[in-house]
Order: structure tokens, then sequence, then C-alpha cells
């Protein structure tokens, strides 16, 4: 495991498109703020990525693009492998091989991290290496950090929430603007919301894995997301949305988990919630998702689930706290978040 003697940070990032463009352009947008809060210097130093000639809304070296796996994941000057590629494999082999190679790992990829959750959080404690992935769940809000540090001391009961931008965002202009549905998806592809595939987002395949990361971290149990019973929004009609707005209701992707004294139950489903929901208000690419805790009680996290930047924003932070524990000489954390799974 490398430290980070001379305060400076090497990133390698597998895959470049929007999540990876988000993360180089906030990394880029703030890295004096980020150097003066941190006394730490992250740079890329590598990206792997076939299209290089894509625009972006991003300048980068030409330098620095390379089609060689192997360059990010075993050469030793790199320091923290960040794999934006989405999909289960590859990424999946790709993640294990840089932390046999000493290297960290943060990743958005909640289809590779739902997949092979307990094999990737074992491989990091083998080699010593962290393993984050802030961004594999609620886009930008900090979920998996509140659950794994502030609210340890609780034993969790629930979870329900709005897991998926894409989908939210498309029952939302198809209610307010009375857009098509695939008026309403080509628009999400076009803000950079939506999975490569946008099957996963409409399917509720990509709720499903964020539920089983969830489930994982607050019940210690390993429930695979094909387990999980969904339904995803495929099957909602326009007529089914204007019936709902005429009844003052709103139809929302509807993530839900509960431990019970028979085991934790566990479902997705399109639901319509009354206006006086907390829930029903969640528009566009917003999240949201309710916590319950025995000594907590309830709480609410709300922000952007989808999108470059503020996916880029969680995927930053995990790189920061990274190299923090880097500058720190404490970059091995026996303690896995989440406790031991079941
Ligand atoms: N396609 C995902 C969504 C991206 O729409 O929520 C963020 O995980």
């Amino acid at each position: 495991m490398k430290e980070a003697g001379d305060k400076r940070i090497c990133i390698g990032i597998l895959g470049f498109g929007n999540i990876g463009v988000g993360t180089y352009q906030l990394l880029e947008m703030n890295h004096s703020h980020i150097k003066e809060t941190s006394g730490l210097d992250f740079e890329v130093v590598r990206i792997l990525e076939k299209d290089v000639d894509r625009p972006r809304p991003v300048q980068v070296a030409p330098g620095l693009y390379t089609q060689d796996a192997d360059s990010l994941l075993t050469t030793p000057d790199i320091d923290i492998v960040v794999e934006l590629l989405g999909g289960i494999q590859p990424a999946t082999d790709f993640m294990l091989k840089a932390m046999a190679a000493g290297k960290h790992v943060v990743t958005a990829n909640k289809a590779a991290v739902a997949a092979h959750f307990p094999e990737l959080r074992q491989a990091a404690i083998a080699n010593r290496v962290l393993f984050r992935y802030e961004a594999s769940v609620g886009g930008g809000i900090p979920i998996l950090n509140a659950l794994t540090t502030a609210l340890t001391a609780n034993r969790f009961i629930e979870v329900k929430g709005i897991l998926n931008g894409t989908t939210n965002y498309i029952l939302t202009r198809m209610a307010e603007a009375g857009l098509s549905y695939e008026e309403s998806l080509a628009e999400a592809q076009a803000k950079g919301f939506a999975e490569a595939d946008p099957t996963a987002d409409v399917e509720g395949i990509d709720v499903a894995n964020k539920l089983s990361i969830l489930i994982s971290l607050m019940f210690g149990e390993r429930v695979a997301p094909e387990d999980i019973p969904t339904v995803g929004i495929t099957g909602i009609t326009p007529k089914a949305i204007l019936d709902a707005a005429a009844d003052n209701s709103r139809i929302k992707l509807i993530a839900h988990a509960k431990k019970t004294a028979a085991g934790i139950e566990y479902n997705i489903n399109p639901m319509a919630l009354p206006l006086s929901h907390p829930l029903a208000s969640v528009s566009h690419e917003f999240n949201a998702i309710f916590v319950t805790g025995d000594g907590v009680g309830d709480l609410m996290f709300y922000g952007k689930g989808a999108g470059p930047l503020p996916t880029g924003s969680a995927v930053m932070g995990d790189i920061i706290e990274i190299g923090k524990a880097m500058a720190k000489n404490s970059a091995y954390d026996p303690v896995v978040p989440g406790g031991p799974l079941k």
C-alpha cells in the first residue's frame, strides 16, 4: 500500500463517460479549494477510454488517455483507481486487480458492487487498501457515509425511498409537461442521468442494485438484486399518470426494505402517493431516502441522485477521504463499514 509522502495523490480513471467527466470537471473546478482544505494535491494522471474523440465539456491532454488497463491497475505511479466503467464485468475484475496491486479503489458502479459486495470488501481487507463506493447509491447524497459513520450506534429498522434519477425524471416530465415516455427518457439521457442501457433504469434493476447495497450496510445481510421483487415503470401509462394527478397523487418508483421479526422484507414498486406525502414532491433527478434507526428515529436524505457533477461530488469525496487516510498513514481500517455480512 502506497502512502502519501509527498502529498501528491495520483488518480487513474477507468471510463470517461458522464461520471468520469463530472469527477474530472469538479476536481478541475475546485482544485485549489480541495488542495487548501485537504493539504493534498490530487491529480488525474491516466484515463482508460477508447472513445477519445467524443465531445466532452472538459479539456484533457491527449497523453492522459490509454487503452491499456494494466497501465492503471498495476503500475506504481497510481495511488487510487477510480472505476467508472459501469457494468459488472470487466469492472469487477479490474477493481480486484487494482486492489491486489495495492491500490485504493473508488467506484460509482452499483451493478458491480451489488453483484460482488462480499468479494470486493474482502479483497480490500486482504490487500490492506480502502474501497469506497459512496456514488453507487443516491448520486450526490452522502447516504452510505451517514449510515457507516454517524449512524452506526443505531440498529436500523427500515429504509424507503426514491433511488433512481432517470425514472423519477421521466415520471416528473410526463406528469408536469405532458411529455411522452420516449421524450422524457431522451431528455434524461441527454442530461447524463440514464445508464448506458436505460433498461436497467426503467425496469428497476438499478434500484434493486442500490437497495441490495443499502440492505447489506443497514441490516448486515446480503440479498442479491435479482432476489428483490421488482417492478419498474415501463407499465405506467400516460393515463395512469393523469389519473393519479386528477386524484391529487403522483406516481413514484419506491424502494422499500424493513426488518421484521420474521426477517427482512423488501420490494420495489411504482406507487401512487398523495401530494401530502413527502416523497410525492421529490421531482426530476432528485432522490430521497427515508431511514429509520432505533435511536435516531426517522431521517430523510434528499438531493440529486444522478448527473455528472452531483455524482462526481460523491466520487471526489471518496477520493479525498482516501487521500487524507494515506496522508495519515492510516489507510488500512480493519473495521468494515456496516459490519460483517451474514
Ligand atoms: N442511472 C442512474 C439514475 C444514475 O438515474 O439514478 C445514478 O445512479
